[in-house]
C-alpha cells in the first residue's frame, strides 16, 4: 500500500542476549529480527500500522509487543502482533480512541517463541521509540449501503437519492475538490424507495477519477491508459482486494470506496478545510446541528429537501 499522509519508520534493533561465562548478560545485535513499522491514516481516520520484516531470508514466527503512548497525556494502548513464519508483513488497524490526538510514541520489542518453554518468549530486540507526528485533526464521513449517511460531524440520517449528488466539496467559487456519488434505486416490493451509492467521482483540479463497481476511469480514460501519461497527477490510487483508496496528499484527503458493498468513507486531515466544505456530508465544523445546509446556503430540517438541493444539476438519470 502506498503511504503518503504519514510514513514513519522505526527499527526494532534485535539484540540477542546470552549469559557469558562470568554470568553477565552479553548482547549481540542480530539484524535477522529487525522489524520496520510504517503507519498510514485510513479514510475512517484509523491508523494502519504495518510491521515489516527487514530480513526475508529466514522468517521465523516473530511476536512484536508494542505500546502506543499519547504524550504528554498518560494514555497507553498496548498491542501485540504476530508475524507468522514466512509472512513478510502484517498490518493492524488501530482505531484511535476518541480524545486521543497525535503525536503518538510507538515503542516495541520483538520476540521469538522460546523452544524450551511453550508459551514463553525470548526477547530478540531492544525497546526502541518512534513518534507518529501530528497529522492534524482527522474527521471522517461515510455513506453506507442503502445509504446510511454519517456527516463529518457525526450527524446520521438515511437518504434515498436517485441520481448524482454532491457528497462533499470545497465550498468556494473555485472548489479545489468535489466528490459526488450516483445513487440508484433498488428494486423494492413496497412503495418506499431504497437506493444505494453505485459510483463515485472524485474531482481534483482538472482531473476526475470515476469509480463504480469494477471500473476506474481518469478523465474518462481507463486507469491503465491514464497511467501511461502519468495520470492522475493530483492523487494516488491504491487498488486493494476489497476497496479502492484515493489519497490526495496535497489536500490531506483520503477516500475509500468499496463498490461491491456500496461503502464510501472519506477523511479530511487538513484543518484548513474544516468548516469550509459542504454537501451531503456536512461542513466539518465539529457541530452536528448545522449539517443540513442546502446548496444555496440556507438550512432546513427536512432531509428530503436537503438531499434534493445537492443533486448535481444538468445530469439526467433514467431509472
Ligand atoms: C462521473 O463520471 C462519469 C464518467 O466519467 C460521467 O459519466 C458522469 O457524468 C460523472 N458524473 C458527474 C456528476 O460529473
Amino acid at each position: 500500500m502506498w503511504k503518503v499522509l504519514l510514513i514513519s519508520l522505526f527499527f526494532i534493533s534485535s539484540v540477542a542476549t546470552a549469559p557469558s561465562e562470568d554470568g553477565r548478560i552479553r548482547t549481540r545485535r542480530d539484524p535477522q529480527y529487525d522489524v520496520v513499522v510504517s503507519s498510514q491514516r485510513q479514510a475512517d481516520c484509523s491508523l494502519a500500522l504495518t510491521f515489516i520484516r527487514s530480513d526475508s531470508t529466514n522468517m521465523p514466527k516473530l511476536t512484536v509487543r508494542f505500546d502506543i503512548d499519547q504524550t504528554p497525556a498518560a494514555n497507553t494502548h498496548e498491542g501485540e502482533i504476530v508475524l507468522q513464519p514466512g509472512l513478510e508483513s502484517e498490518t493492524l488497524d488501530w482505531n484511535v480512541p476518541i480524545g486521543w490526538n497525535p503525536p503518538f510514541v510507538v515503542s516495541g520489542v520483538s520476540m521469538l517463541d522460546d523452544p524450551n518453554n511453550v508459551g514463553d518468549f525470548i526477547q530478540v530486540g531492544q525497546r526502541v521509540q518512534h513518534t507518529i507526528p501530528d497529522d492534524g485533526p482527522c474527521v471522517m464521513a461515510s455513506a453506507k449501503r442503502d445509504p446510511h449517511m454519517a456527516t463529518f460531524d457525526g450527524f446520521r440520517y438515511n437518504f434515498q437519492g436517485t441520481c448524482w449528488y454532491t457528497l462533499v466539496k470545497h465550498c468556494t467559487e473555485n472548489p479545489e475538490f468535489e466528490i459526488s456519488a450516483r445513487f440508484e434505486p433498488l428494486k423494492s416490493n413496497g412503495p418506499e424507495i431504497k437506493s444505494r451509492a453505485t459510483a463515485i467521482n472524485v474531482t481534483i483540479g482538472d482531473e476526475r477519477i470515476s469509480l463504480d463497481k469494477d471500473t476506474i476511469l481518469v478523465n474518462d480514460q481507463p486507469y491503465w491508459v491514464a497511467q501511461l501519461s502519468d495520470r492522475p497527477r493530483n492523487a494516488h490510487i491504491d487498488v486493494n482486494s476489497d476497496s479502492i483508496v484515493i489519497d490526495i496528499a496535497r489536500l490531506k484527503l483520503e477516500v475509500e470506496w468499496d463498490g461491491r458493498k456500496h461503502i464510501f468513507n472519506a477523511a479530511i486531515l487538513n484543518p484548513e478545510y474544516h468548516g469550509k466544505v459542504c454537501g451531503l456530508l456536512g461542513n466539518a465544523d465539529e457541530n452536528p446541528h448545522n449539517d443540513l445546509q442546502k446548496r444555496d446556503g440556507s438550512t432546513t430540517l427536512d432531509i428530503d429537501e436537503f438531499g434534493a438541493s445537492w443533486r448535481t444539476p444538468g445530469i439526467r438519470c433514467d431509472y
